[in-house]
Order: structure tokens, then C-alpha cells, then sequence
């Protein structure tokens, strides 16, 4: 059975796993820069690279000893690693030091896009899940709804055309003088709060599948400028309310358009409890299985890695090592 290394250092979290051929995860290490980046509101490119640098020897070390291997000549099969998309600093730290262990242990890596990761967590809780699926994969960077027969074949049917989901959180939260990240803040606030205390518009109500969260944003501003008034929860709970309605109602649609078997949410504002309750809510309604992973495997992982890399080393084989970082590499040039 292969046994597949996994290196994920996209964005601020450096991360490394060691998954088999079943999809079964043998480890999972995550470590993250964020408290160095809160004080600024959002993640600092240099600092998140510099950081990778010294953490990501030890992260990989340890990922491989809980998965009881020996960290200076592991028996793995191949090295799985995002060369995409992301910070460009800290994709080249993780492509970097892929290929340095490739090299050194004689065995073979391969690139992997960050997104096309995302949509594999699911499969590492349930590795016979029943294909066709629709995923909402939902983070600080991107927000798409994509349609996937299969583990490796996927089509994206609508994304952002402007903020992504979490982005939109994280602004509304930096705007309300909450911390950073500001999704889990708000969704806190928003359980206490009356989503009906601000009226704010629903966007991209049409009938594609494309997404939109920047007009949103700036209707909360607006309306906390007129409604100072309003209590933080009910403002919470009504961004909350509206970001939750436009991500359902897409999914309604496509639910309704394409023959499907299952929903699942993937990404970092998949840990959000609105989204969570709807998306099962709708599974109910439509009885289809319902793929809500951990919020471990929904926010940045390289167990997601190692499992998108098994399946794109067994279908496109080893990558060269003059592949480079791709920061914008999107889901849709995946083969
Ligand atoms: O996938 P992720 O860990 O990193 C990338 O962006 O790739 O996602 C982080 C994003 C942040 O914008 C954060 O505010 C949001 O996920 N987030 C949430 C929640 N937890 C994290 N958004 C809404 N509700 C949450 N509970
Ligand atoms: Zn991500």
C-alpha cells in the first residue's frame, strides 16, 4: 500500500501528514504563524515565509514519527506538495524543501493545487463516499461551488467575482474592531444576536452560480453608520444571515440543476455554524449524504495534500523538479 508525505505551506499554516493508499491519515501536524500576524488584521507574506523556514524541518520531522517513521530515511512512496495557489514566499519554502527531501530520500514528489486539496478532506473521513457531489469550498481566499463525479474530476460551476466568503468576514470584523481571523468571532456573536436587526441585501440572487460578498460588506458599513444603535450580535448575525442565504440558495440551485448523491463544504468558513446547519438542513430536504469534514481537515492541512497528491501521482505521475510555484494556479486548469 503507498504511504504518501504531504507538505502544505500556502498561506500562514505550516503543515505536514502522512496518508496511505486508503485515504486513512497515519499523522497530521499543523502549526500556525497567525499570532504573529494579528496584530496587523490579515496574514504578513514575509513573515508567514520566514516562518515556514524554521518550522516547517520539525513539522515535517514530527508528522513523520507519529505516523512511526523513521524521519531521516522514512519508507514513503512519494512526496505530496502545494506548488499552488497561494503566497508566493511561502509556496516556494514548501516546493523548496519538497524537492530537497525528494532528492535526498530517492523518492519522487509531485505538485499539488492547493484547492483541488481542499476537495478531498471529505474523502479522508469517508473514502467510499458516493460520486456525484456538490462542494461549497468556502475560505479567506477563495469561495467556489464546484461539481465532482469523482475524487480528481471536478467543474467549477460559479466563484466569487469579487471578495471570497471568509475575506468578507474578515473585513466586517475588522470594521466592527473584532480580532483577526474574524469568522469564528462573529459567528460567536452571531448566536446571541437578532439576524432580522439589520436589513441587508441578498447579492447574486440570478440564476448562475457565481458569488459575491464585497457589496455585502459594504452594506454592513452603511448600515451600522445609520443603526449605531444596533447591538454587536444583531449585526453579527445579520452579516451572518446574508452570507449563509446567498451560499444556500446557490446550493438549492445547483441541487436542482445537476443529478447529485451528496453536498459537502470545504474551507476554512466551512467550520461556520450557519453554513453547517443549512447544508445539512438541505441534505435532509433533498436526501443526499451530507460531508461536513472536522474543522481540522476543513481549514489548511497537508493531510488534504498527501490525499490529492495520491491521486494525482497515480494519474499524472511525478512532477519535474523544475516546477515552479504557480500563486495563481486555479482549480479550473487542473487537469
Ligand atoms: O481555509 P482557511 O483556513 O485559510 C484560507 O483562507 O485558505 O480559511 C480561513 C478563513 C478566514 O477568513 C476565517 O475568518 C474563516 O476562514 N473562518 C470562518 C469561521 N472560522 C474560520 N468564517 C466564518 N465562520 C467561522 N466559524
Ligand atoms: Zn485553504
Amino acid at each position: 500500500m503507498p504511504v504518501v508525505l504531504g507538505i502544505e505551506t500556502s498561506c500562514d499554516e505550516t503543515a505536514a501528514a502522512v496518508v496511505d493508499g486508503n485515504y486513512h491519515v497515519l499523522s497530521s501536524v499543523i502549526e500556525s504563524s497567525i499570532d504573529q500576524h494579528r496584530v496587523f488584521g490579515g496574514v504578513v507574506p514575509e513573515l508567514a515565509g520566514r516562518a515556514h523556514v524554521t518550522t516547517l524541518g520539525p513539522v515535517v520531522a514530527r508528522a513523520l514519527a507519529d505516523a512511526g517513521l523513521d524521519p531521516r530515511h522514512p519508507a514513503i512512496d512519494a512526496l505530496a506538495v502545494t506548488s499552488g495557489p497561494g503566497l508566493i514566499g511561502s509556496l516556494l519554502v514548501g516546493l523548496s524543501a519538497a524537492k530537497a527531501y525528494a532528492l535526498g530520500w530517492g523518492v519522487p514528489f509531485v505538485g499539488v493545487n492547493h484547492l483541488e486539496g481542499h476537495l478531498f478532506a471529505p474523502l479522508l473521513d469517508q473514502p467510499d463516499l458516493e460520486w456525484p457531489v456538490l462542494t461549497l469550498l468556502v475560505s479567506g481566499g477563495h469561495s467556489l461551488i464546484v461539481r465532482q463525479t469523482g475524487p480528481g474530476h471536478h467543474q467549477v460551476l460559479g466563484e466569487t467575482i469579487d471578495d471570497a466568503a471568509g475575506e468578507a468576514y474578515d473585513k466586517v470584523a475588522r470594521w466592527l474592531g473584532l480580532g483577526y481571523p474574524g469568522g469564528p468571532e462573529i459567528d460567536r456573536l452571531a448566536q446571541s444576536g437578532d439576524a432580522a436587526a439589520l436589513k441587508l441585501p441578498v447579492s447574486m440572487t440570478g440564476s448562475g452560480f457565481d458569488l459575491s460578498f464585497s457589496g455585502l460588506k459594504t452594506a454592513v458599513v452603511r448600515a451600522t453608520e445609520k443603526h449605531p444603535e444596533v447591538a454587536l450580535g444583531d449585526v453579527a448575525a445579520s452579516f451572518q444571515a446574508a452570507v449563509a442565504e446567498q451560499l444556500l440558495r446557490k446550493l438549492r440551485g445547483a441541487i436542482e440543476h445537476y443529478d447529485v448523491a451528496g453536498v459537502a463544504l470545504a474551507g476554512g468558513v466551512a467550520a461556520n455554524s450557519a453554513l453547517r446547519a443549512g447544508v445539512r438542513a438541505l441534505g435532509e430536504e433533498f436526501a443526499l449524504a451530507c460531508h461536513l469534514p472536522s474543522i481540522e481537515m476543513c481549514t489548511d492541512n497537508a493531510a488534504m495534500i498527501a490525499a490529492a497528491g495520491l491521486f494525482r501521482f497515480g494519474a499524472d505521475g511525478p512532477s519535474p523538479f523544475t516546477l515552479s510555484a504557480s500563486p495563481n494556479w486555479q482549480l479550473a486548469e487542473v487537469s
